[in-house]
């Protein structure tokens, strides 16, 4: 199949708080993006980490009276603890504390001041540590950020970057560059914002120590998001040109959430043009969540803490509603009626049951075998046809990063096979013509096995006890044995268990 690599990578993480659901929503979708390419038989390097410079984690330091290092040490680990939770794949997870990470951050910073793109003056104006961003007078709100963030009045000596003289070559890129910023909603938005003029950016801070060191200049730290976005690089080894950069660079696809387009598809590739370095060539941004129809906030005290549902209801339950509930780029609302709807109708339900029905039946009626297939009827081939097309329906979908879509379209397909099983009627067949039976099941458990390789992505868990249930061996668990190889008649199988037991209603 394709043998384009694809790096694929999360925003790393502010380290002032312990994680959230949005956090790992972001996680779990890159996670099934990485996970299905590798499948499909893709190289894959799969990013994510945590951001740990800047003033709000100088600030929340202080706070608890620790010195920033021990205060982010302590803080990383509960980002670690999302990877081992969530079951996330990542190739690896970056701290822009690491020494690596450092000498990546100043080397990009030399090659922007070599090509003439940095110059030092004094910055006057508004600051907001919450979004660790400048705003502009105009752009305020209330005498808030547009986020509803405080700000600060900063003057202060600074180095700017000359994003100003970005403005064409950058308009030049998008329109080059069709894909490159999606959904196209979004496209537009920073399309009119970059054609509205940009401003030169200031790129250090001068009046706290918690950063990365300007090369030159030990008075200023790095902006914290200049530093925070040379992650993407440094995590590939730059600015040694060869290994794992040669092997994976430019970006595939950066996933982050709306707030932090701007940052992703104006700063980074304007840095990047400007260093010299090929842009990414998609960034997409997905909505946020909300929760019981509220803005999710610890003021507000009704935070999602994604480790507590994990543990209550299941991961892979948790990470299939993240995904199918609401398409991806859309902001959505987590209820935990909506979430125990979703789980029961069609993790419990639809496939749940599909799995459990058709492998017992196996155990007791077919001598816990895989069943030999003799002449396959119209209706198995027609059944086994759209089961078949589902790898390369779903290649175009993640494609669009669709992944709801992708859902429902192996979806369609349990739906499609549990409707089969009500039409063969198996258990009738069993004392009029046990040879049809065996066909019947065999059809069966062929397109739950294409079930389970295509929905391990997102159910991981899940799709490798159903394997095991049909004695797939490791190597034919991918996208490949979905084409050439098939379940071996009299393969012995174990007893399954329940894979989803349905959940209670909340009170
Ligand atoms: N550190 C920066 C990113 C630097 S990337 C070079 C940052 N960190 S963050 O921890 O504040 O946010 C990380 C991600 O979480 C963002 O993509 C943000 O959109 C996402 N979310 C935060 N709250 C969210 C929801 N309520 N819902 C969905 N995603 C949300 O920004």
């Amino acid at each position: 199949m394709n043998a384009k690599p694809y790096y694929i990578t999360t925003p790393i993480y502010y380290v002032n708080d312990v994680p959230h659901i949005g956090h790992a929503y972001t996680s779990i979708a890159a996670d099934v993006l990485a996970r299905f390419y590798r499948l499909s038989g893709r190289q894959v390097f799969f990013l994510t980490g945590t951001d740990e410079h800047g003033q709000k984690i100088e600030r929340s330091a202080e706070k608890r009276g620790i010195s920033p290092q021990e205060f982010v040490d302590q803080v990383a680990v509960h980002f670690r603890k999302l990877s081992t939770t969530f079951n996330l794949t990542e190739d690896h997870f970056i701290r822009t504390t690491d020494t690596s990470h450092i000498k990546a951050a100043q080397a990009l910073w030399q090659k922007l001041a070599e090509n003439g793109q940095i110059y030092k003056s004094n910055y006057t104006g508004w600051y907001s540590v919450r979004d660790e961003t400048f705003y502009g007078e105009n752009e305020l709100i209330e005498g808030r950020a547009p986020t509803g963030a405080e700000v600060e009045w900063v003057e202060e000596p600074s180095y700017f970057f000359r994003l100003s003289e970005w403005q064409e070559p950058l308009l030049r890129f998008y329109a080059e560059n069709p894909d490159c910023i999606g959904p196209k909603s979004r496209r537009n938005e920073v399309l009119r914002f970059v054609e509205g003029g940009l401003k030169d950016l200031s790129i250090s801070r001068s009046t706290f120590k918690w950063g990365v060191p300007v090369p030159g200049d030990e008075d200023h730290v790095m902006y914290v998001w200049l530093d925070a976005l040379a992650n993407y690089l440094s995590a590939l080894g730059y600015p040694n040109e060869g290994g794992a950069y040669q092997d994976f660079w430019p970006v595939a696809i950066h996933l982050v959430g709306k707030d932090i387009l701007r940052h992703h598809a104006i700063y980074w590739p304007a840095f990047l043009l400007a260093a010299g370095i090929q842009p990414p060539k998609r960034v997409f941004a997905h909505g946020w969540w909300t929760k019981d129809g509220k803005k999710i906030s610890k003021s507000e005290g009704n935070t999602v803490d994604p480790f507590a549902l994990a543990q209550q209801y299941g991961v892979d339950q948790l990470r299939y509603f993240l995904i199918r509930e609401v398409p991806f780029g859309q902001d959505g609302d987590f209820s935990n009626a909506a979430f125990i709807q979703r789980v029961n109708s069609d993790l419990a339900n639809d496939f749940g049951n599909l799995v459990q029905r058709v492998l017992s039946f196996i155990q007791k009626h077919a001598q816990a075998r895989v069943p030999q297939a003799t002449a396959l009827s119209a209706d198995d081939q027609q059944f086994l046809d759209l089961v078949k097309m589902l790898p390369e329906r779903l290649l175009e979908l993640a494609e669009q990063q669709a992944l709801s879509k992708m859902c429902e379209a192996i979806w369609e397909c349990v739906s499609a096979a549990n409707k089969y099983i009500d039409r063969e009627q198996p258990w009738s067949l069993r004392k009029t013509n046990p040879e049809r039976m065996n066909t019947v099941l065999y059809v069966l458990i062929e397109a739950i096995r294409h079930i389970a390789v295509v929905a391990s992505p997102v159910l991981p868990k899940a799709g490798e006890m159903v394997l095991d249930y049909l004695a797939v061996p490791d190597d034919k668990r991918n996208f490949a044995a979905l084409k050439g190889w098939s379940l071996i008649a009299g393969t012995a199988l174990p007893p399954p268990e329940p894979i989803f037991p349905r959940l209670d209603k909340v009170a």
